[in-house]
């Protein structure tokens, strides 16, 4: 088998045009970089559609100026072998200035990419937590998510979890813009020590790597004891913090799916999730826990 490469937006109607319209087409949206947190993504697509496109764009508009755009690991080849492995029906990789027409002959990340309708996240939800860090990023995510929806007029797409405040925005987008799509969220995938897979963990040395997995030793403890009953998110937070020990703490709260955050567990009536970003060496390193109510 082997699955063709669009680079192109016609090369992509195209295909998408000889698909049977009855059919259902899963889209795996992801940067590259390929780890197997991506795979499950795509196995799960696969598993529920006849059709899956994997889309590979690392996407300009979702990365501040002073962040890690050209440095962002690459591996195309690499990651297109794992795609055909697992039987997609297409990958699409696209260039920058396919993607951003107003980008033509500009090269990489230009203002001219930005000068475009863009959508903007809510209050609420785009500017706390990874937001407040990172202002610009999901109004970027949005942008290219949604080109990508409209493009590949897929019925199902495919996020993981551990992006959580991401995965949140995308659905709100879907709910808001009213999108003719079903956004799954798929459970976070961990190497054999905790750590959450990441394509930034390249960025990790072997000491770090160690220090590391105190984010998932954390969240496992806070699990513990809300499965004892606390659930007064304060002292949640402390055992957190606890495990964490020195460590350089951005954020550890307890939200809603709204992003608004919890006081106390018994107060929502849907997932809890605890989010927890730490920096190790020059790495945020980002994990989450979804609590469904007791
Ligand atoms: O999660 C990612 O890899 C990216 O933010 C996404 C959703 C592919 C958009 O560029």
């Amino acid at each position: 088998m082997n699955a063709p490469i669009l680079r192109t937006k016609n090369e992509l109607l195209a295909f998408i045009n000889k698909l049977d319209s009855r059919q259902d087409l899963g889209l795996v949206p992801t940067m590259g970089a390929l780890h197997n947190g991506h795979k499950s993504l795509i196995q799960a697509s696969i598993q529920d559609n006849p059709h899956t496109i994997v889309s590979i764009f690392v996407n300009p508009t979702q990365f501040a100026p002073n962040e890690d755009l050209s440095t962002y690991p690459r591996s195309l080849e690499q990651d297109y072998a794992l795609c055909d492995e697992l039987g997609v029906s297409a990958v699409f990789a696209p260039s920058v200035e396919e993607m951003y027409p107003s980008a033509q002959g500009a090269g990489a990340l230009c203002d001219s990419a930005l000068d475009e309708v863009r959508l903007l996240p809510p209050k609420s939800m785009g500017y706390v937590l990874e937001g407040f860090a990172r202002p610009t990023h999901f109004a970027g995510v949005l942008q290219v998510v949604l080109k990508l929806f409209m493009l590949t007029r897929a019925n199902n797409a495919y996020f993981g979890q551990k992006d959580a405040q991401q995965l949140l925005l995308i659905k709100r987008m879907v709910r808001d813009l009213c999108l003719p799509i079903c956004i799954h969220g798929c459970p976070i995938v961990r190497d054999e020590f905790g750590l959450a897979l990441s394509s930034r963990n390249a960025y990790l040395s072997d000491e770090e790597r160690v220090q590391a997995l105190r984010l998932h030793q954390a969240l496992e403890s806070i699990k513990q004891a809300y499965n004892q009953g606390i659930t007064a998110a304060k002292e949640l937070q402390n055992i957190g913090i606890k495990v964490l020990n020195n460590m350089d703490i951005e954020y550890l709260e307890i939200i809603d799916e709204n992003l608004a955050l919890i006081e106390d567990l018994r107060q929502g009536g849907g997932a809890c999730i605890v989010v927890l970003v730490v920096r190790v060496g020059r790495v945020r390193l980002l994990d989450n826990l979804w609590l469904e109510p007791n």
